[in-house]
């Protein structure tokens, strides 16, 4: 596996893996990887020839009070993880090479981008947008892979491909790949690893709270109502707040008060400790 950390590198390893042909599937991160990200570089190789890894810690994503500077960084642990699961180019952009001296574009993608995670990380979404733009001009990848996880996040990037023609990749070759989850049920993330035991125990309460709100959406109980007692189930079991717990429709991401007749999505953001979790998950139309 190669690393470049420029873009005239990038751009030199990019045209000797397209010498032969063979298609490219691109998967973004922040690296400190764990098995959803490794999951995302196995889709990306059972379906593209070659793997291109970004590993960059987006300081425009993060806001004023967040973890930038605490975000975990290990890029030989990441790049070893990486070279393993067959990998082909690694690209690493130092913060310069990303954002050269007199950068002033920004993507603002509206509607999806509003409420949930926007409420409580202003200018978040914008950062994100603008960031995965530039790697995909950057990288021209056939396919790109994100997480379900991320779930918002997902229905942004769709957005700016459709919206801005993107044809390298089209906006139906992002493909958005399961939430990959730990034993007990909580979705994994690189943010699990400030938790504490005691926290990382509690946090089960999230998925496993969320499941009961499902079927009791499903079972064609209000949604608020069954919402109220998740958000209560979460601070009982020692979540110290929730930012939201909402029922959206899967594609267009607004609110859904009464039971959903098309696929619906739970998705909620709620604080442990000085831990943020996100998670969602599918809801079944009546
Ligand atoms: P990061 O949090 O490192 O996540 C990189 C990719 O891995 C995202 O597409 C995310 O949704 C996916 N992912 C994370 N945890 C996952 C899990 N448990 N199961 C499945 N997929 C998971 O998301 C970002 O980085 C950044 O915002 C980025 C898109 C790279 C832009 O800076």
């Amino acid at each position: 596996m190669q690393t470049v950390r420029s873009l005239d590198m990038l751009r030199k390893s990019l045209a000797e893996l397209r010498a032969d042909g063979g298609s490219i599937g691109l998967v973004p991160t922040m690296g400190a990887l764990h098995e959803g990200h490794l999951t995302l570089m196995r889709q990306a190789k059972a379906k593209c020839d070659h793997v291109v890894a970004s590993i960059f810690v987006n300081p425009t994503q993060f806001g004023p009070n967040e973890d930038l500077d605490a975000y975990p960084r290990q890029l030989a642990e990441d790049s070893a993880m990486l070279e393993a699961e067959g990998v082909a180019l690694l690209w690493a952009p130092t913060v310069d090479a990303m954002y050269p001296p007199g950068f002033v574009t920004n993507i603002s993608v509206s509607t999806v981008s509003e409420g949930f995670c926007d409420a409580s990380r202003p200018g978040h979404f914008d950062g994100v947008a603008t960031v995965v733009c530039k790697l995909l001009n950057q990288v021209m990848p056939d396919m790109a892979f994100f997480g379900e996880k991320d779930f918002q996040q997902l229905a942004v990037i769709r957005a700016l491909a459709r919206d801005l023609d993107l044809t390298r990749p089209h906006v139906d070759n992002i493909v958005g790949v399961p939430t990959v989850r730990e034993a007990d049920g909580l979705a994994m993330s690189s943010r699990n690893r400030y938790l504490s035991p005691e926290h990382r125990a509690a946090a089960t309460a999230l998925p496993n709270g969320m499941k009961l709100a499902i079927a009791e959406i499903e079972a064609g109980q209000a949604p608020d109502a069954a919402l109220d007692t998740l958000k209560r189930v979460l601070i009982e079991s020692g979540f110290d707040s929730v930012d939201y717990a909402a029922l959206a429709d899967a594609s267009s991401l607004e609110l859904l008060h009464s039971t959903p007749h098309a696929p619906a999505r739970l998705l909620v953001a709620a604080r442990i400790g000085k831990t943020r979790l996100i998670d969602n998950m599918a809801v079944r139309p009546a």
